[in-house]
């Protein structure tokens, strides 16, 4: 069994981090509680103690099979002539960066936060290989580990909130729009009903609503060249 199966890894780490991993069956189960938004493409999830990552790995497979089943349903309305182009990949890659963008972790230990983004990374990989029958390009896969690098944060969720940025990424077509926060600021409001980075000024209810003001706001940039764009921006 390796470090990621493991439930506990060491009475040291349980002892200074309370770290106990939760089970794939006590994750399925919770997750099963809120299973439409676990298989919404973009719906966000953060998890601020995300140790390995086992939770944020089951919502990314369960984000990518819902991908999956609409490309099934897609590719069953396509002529035969249609079906010879490489569709798949054009459908398949904007809709799985979006829902990998939309997965946030924070852990105060390095080696889990290194393996909860290799964890996420080698499903993301696996499921392309096996959704789009051919290996991921090289741009995306550099995408994908730009993402992994700004959501699954090594950092101290209950005492160093002011120090974690998080990025708020939408899509527009093919391009992201990206925009950063603080944490210690969206976190003043965690019951606002418009979600992590909050959203409209009034709600339904005529209740004001709060809306963060980004730290930095990106131009946008098509995801094939996050990796290359990304960093200069
Ligand atoms: C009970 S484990 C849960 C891990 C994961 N959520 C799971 O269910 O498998 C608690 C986690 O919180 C992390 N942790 C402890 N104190 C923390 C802090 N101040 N900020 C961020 N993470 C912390 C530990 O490193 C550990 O991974």
């Amino acid at each position: 069994m390796n470090n990621v199966e493991k439930q506990v890894i060491s009475r040291e780490r349980v002892t200074q981090h309370g770290e106990v991993l939760t089970a794939r069956r006590e994750v399925d189960a919770m997750l099963d509680l809120v299973k439409q938004e676990t298989e919404r493409i973009d719906s966000r999830f953060l998890e601020p103690a995300c140790g390995t990552g086992n939770f944020l790995v089951v919502i990314l497979e369960r984000k990518l099979r819902a991908i999956e089943k609409k490309l099934t349903l897609r590719e069953s309305k396509l002529k035969k002539a249609e079906k010879k182009y490489p569709w798949k990949a054009a459908f398949y890659e904007p809709d799985s960066m979006m829902a990998l963008a939309s997965i946030y972790g924070i852990d105060i230990l390095p080696d889990s936060i290194r393996a909860a983004q290799e964890r996420l990374l080698g499903i993301f990989i696996d499921r392309y290989c096996a959704i789009v029958g051919q290996n991921p390009p090289e741009a995306y896969l550099g995408a994908a580990r730009f993402i992994l690098e700004k959501n699954i944060l090594l950092g101290d969720a209950l005492n160093g909130v002011d120090k974690i940025i998080f990025t708020n990424w939408s899509m527009v077509g093919r391009y992201f729009k990206r925009e950063e926060y603080r944490f210690s600021e969206i976190q003043q409001h965690p019951g606002d009903e418009d979600g992590l980075f909050g959203g409209r000024q009034m709600s339904d209810t005529g209740k004001p609503v709060f809306i963060p003001t980004p730290v930095k706001i990106y131009p946008l940039v098509h995801y094939l060249k996050l990796a290359e764009e990304g960093g200069n921006t």
